[in-house]
Parts: C-alpha cells; sequence; structure tokens
C-alpha cells in the first residue's frame, strides 16, 4: 500500500508535534507495513547476561583496535626501522625476524578487521530489536513524510538497541574503527619511509650485487655452479669455455672468499647474483647495437646481462639463439640481445641491466665492475632508459 492508499498523511504542525513513537506508528502505517513482532531484546534490564553480551561486544571491539594499533606498529617499527630490509638465510637471526614481517602485517590487519566485524555482528544479533514486520510494495519516489517517518523509524532502532547507555560498547567501537582508519592510512605512506638513496655505497643496498668487490682491486670471476653447493673450490669460466650461440647462467666469485665454503655458498644463493653469459655468433655479434656509455661492457662476443627480470623480477632463464631473444617466462617479456637487452615485448619497459666483463691475464672471464644501476623490477628512484 503506498502513502496515497493508506491513512491520511497528518499535515506539517500535526507532525511537527508527534513525538519519535508516534512517528513510527505513523510510518508504518503510511507504508502499509503492519508490525508482528517488534520485542524488546532486553525487556529486564541490567541483567548478567546483557552485560555479558556487552562486554563480549566491547572485547571484540577492544582487539580490533589492538590489532589495528599493531598493525601500524610493525609498518612503522618505531624500534628497528630497518628490519623489514631483506637479510639473508645465513644471517639466521636477522632472516628470522625478517621473515615475520609479512605475516605479522597480514595477522595484525585482518585481526583488526575481523575483530571489527564480529563485534558489529554481536551487536546487531543481541541489541537491535528483531522485528517481524510485513509490507505491500509501494509506487513513486518518497514523499515528505515517508521521509520523516522513515528517519525516525531509523532513530527509534538506534534508540532501543541501547546504544546511547552503552558507553562501553561505543567507545571500544570508536577506538576499533578509529584504529582501523589509523592502519589504513598508515598503508600508503609507510611505502615512502625507505629511503633508496641511504646507504648507497653498502654492498646490500638496491643498488649493488656480489658483483662489488669487497676491497679496492678485488677480482670477481664469473663462476660455473656444478651442482655442488659445498664447493670451496671455483670453477672459473675462460673465454673459450662457450660455444657460438651459447648461453650460460654465471655467478660471483670474490678472490677474497677462496676457501670460505659458507662465503661462496651465499654468492651462489643471492638472488641477485645469476647472471646470463652470452656468446653471441660472430654474424650476430657484427649487428650488435651497444648502450650509450656502456660500449665496453662486452668482452668480444661475450655479453653478460642480469637474469632478474626488470618487470617484477623473475629469473630471464631463456635464451633464444636463432632471434637472440632473452625470454621471461613469468608474463612473456622478451628482450632483445643484440640490442643491449632492451624489452621488444610484454611488460617489461626497461632493458636487462648489463654487467661489464673482460678477461684477466690468464684469460678467465671476470667481472670489471658491479652492474652500473640497480637490477631487477621498477622502482620509482630508477630512470626508465
Ligand atoms: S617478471 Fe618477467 S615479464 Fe614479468
Amino acid at each position: 500500500m503506498s502513502a496515497a492508499e493508506g491513512p491520511k498523511p497528518p499535515s506539517e504542525a500535526e507532525l511537527a508535534e508527534m513525538d519519535r513513537d508516534q512517528l513510527v506508528e505513523l510510518g508504518t502505517k503510511l507504508d502499509g507495513v503492519e508490525l508482528v513482532e517488534y520485542p524488546d531484546p532486553w525487556p529486564v534490564k541490567g541483567t548478567r547476561a546483557e552485560k555479558r553480551a556487552e562486554r563480549a561486544i566491547a572485547a571484540w571491539f577492544g582487539l580490533s583496535a589492538l590489532s589495528a594499533i599493531a598493525f601500524v606498529v610493525v609498518i612503522a617499527s618505531p624500534w628497528d626501522p630497518h628490519w623489514w630490509e631483506y637479510k639473508s638465510p645465513f644471517d639466521e637471526d636477522a632472516h628470522a625476524t625478517y621473515s615475520l614481517y609479512t605475516p605479522a602485517l597480514g595477522v595484525t590487519l585482518g585481526l583488526a578487521i575481523l575483530s571489527l566485524a564480529i563485534g558489529l555482528l554481536l551487536y546487531t544479533k543481541k541489541f537491535i530489536p528483531h522485528e517481524v514486520a510485513i509490507q505491500e510494495r509501494g509506487d513513486g519516489g518518497s514523499q515528505e513524510v515517508d521521509k520523516a517517518t522513515i528517519l525516525a523509524q531509523l532513530a527509534d532502532a538506534g534508540n532501543r538497541s541501547t546504544i546511547a547507555r552503552r558507553s562501553l560498547i561505543k567507545r571500544s567501537a570508536g577506538l576499533g574503527v578509529g584504529a582501523i582508519g589509523l592502519a589504513a592510512a598508515a598503508l600508503p605512506v609507510a611505502s615512502f619511509i625507505k629511503d633508496p638513496w641511504k646507504d648507497t655505497e653498502n654492498k646490500d643496498s638496491l643498488w649493488h650485487t656480489p658483483w662489488k668487490s669487497e676491497f679496492p682491486g678485488e677480482v670477481v670471476y664469473l663462476r660455473r655452479f656444478t651442482g655442488k653447493w659445498d664447493e670451496t673450490e671455483p670453477v672459473l669460466v675462460k673465454a673459450e669455455d662457450l660455444d657460438a650461440g651459447a648461453m650460460e647462467t654465471v655467478f660471483p666469485f670474490r678472490e677474497s672468499e677462496r676457501g670460505n665454503e659458507k662465503a661462496m655458498l651465499h654468492a651462489l644463493k643471492r638472488v641477485d647474483s645469476p647472471v646470463m653469459l652470452i656468446r653471441l655468433r660472430p654474424s650476430d655479434a657484427a649487428k650488435v647495437v651497444k648502450r650509450q656509455g656502456q660500449e665496453d661492457f662486452n668482452y668480444g662476443d661475450y655479453y653478460a646481462y642480469t637474469k632478474i627480470c626488470s618487470h617484477v623480477g623473475c629469473p630471464t632463464s631463456l635464451y633464444e639463439q636463432r632471434t637472440n631473444r632473452i625470454l621471461c617466462p613469468c608474463h612473456q617479456s622478451q628482450f632483445d640481445a643484440l640490442h643491449y637487452a632492451k624489452p621488444i615485448f610484454g611488460p617489461a619497459t626497461r632493458p636487462l641491466a648489463q654487467l661489464p666483463i673482460t678477461v684477466d691475464k690468464d684469460g678467465y672471464l671476470i667481472a670489471k665492475g658491479d652492474f652500473i644501476e640497480a637490477i631487477g623490477p621498477a622502482f620509482w628512484e630508477r630512470k626508465s632508459q
């Protein structure tokens, strides 16, 4: 039944004089609603059960607030601003803490939202009257009287839920919502806390890889991985070891680490270590276009590119000799090995970083230095070309 077909709407003056109960009653009549049941969830006030329900809801909101605050603390890490930074598995204590960072973010934020939702559900279940009403479908838009009465009904529902006198629930809910709001604000801000320019000379910074020598003048060789993780004598790569058109994955070996099993293993396992050593066929080498400023990074037909994709860091392990394309299997980016490994297909936008190489007096391939740019995925401090 629509308002037009129901009881006669009151005048504005009559409307202004009605209290909330009268407006609720009028609203149901005008809407053709019949309230079959409208029980007070707690007809006897102040019972132990009612207080228990209130405390349970406050506890969920409190847990939500605590979890959200814990999330902010984790993301802001006030006691150690570097604990989320990558720590090698060889650094057992630091790596354990580092490994907890992402789970800690997920658990704290997830618990904050879940606890808030449970608190709201419990409040609805325990304190909002569960009325049974029957209403016929109406046509057309709402009239002023409908709007006034629906507002009264909503206010009445709020009033009957007794939220006004439940300061414990109000305070804990406010705390929970406020803390989650703080957590939501911390998320985008936290991305800007780390300064990639800080401590750039550190070998573990974003700008360096294990191809950086430990001290000036130290030679860093290109090392072959033989499948043995506990080698203390490295197998080094000589210029004549690769056939034309071949590709091999090589790792850094610093002279200062000879005999040091742990350090050599570390160099094999570091994510930024692997490099693709490609020996071009002479006919292809003649077509090479070198990158400005990197004209002497190759040694003859040998070119060395990082294996870490410039898109999101997968290993670009596939080299197609016929087309001289390097392929990343993750999202199918392709890089042109004849054109300083610049991307020619797929989502990657930056060339693979090139390692400058040469040979020593004995013919072993060595790095002339570290990469001159950060390897791997893009970040805001990197230039596109
Ligand atoms: S990580 Fe290589 S294409 Fe996405």
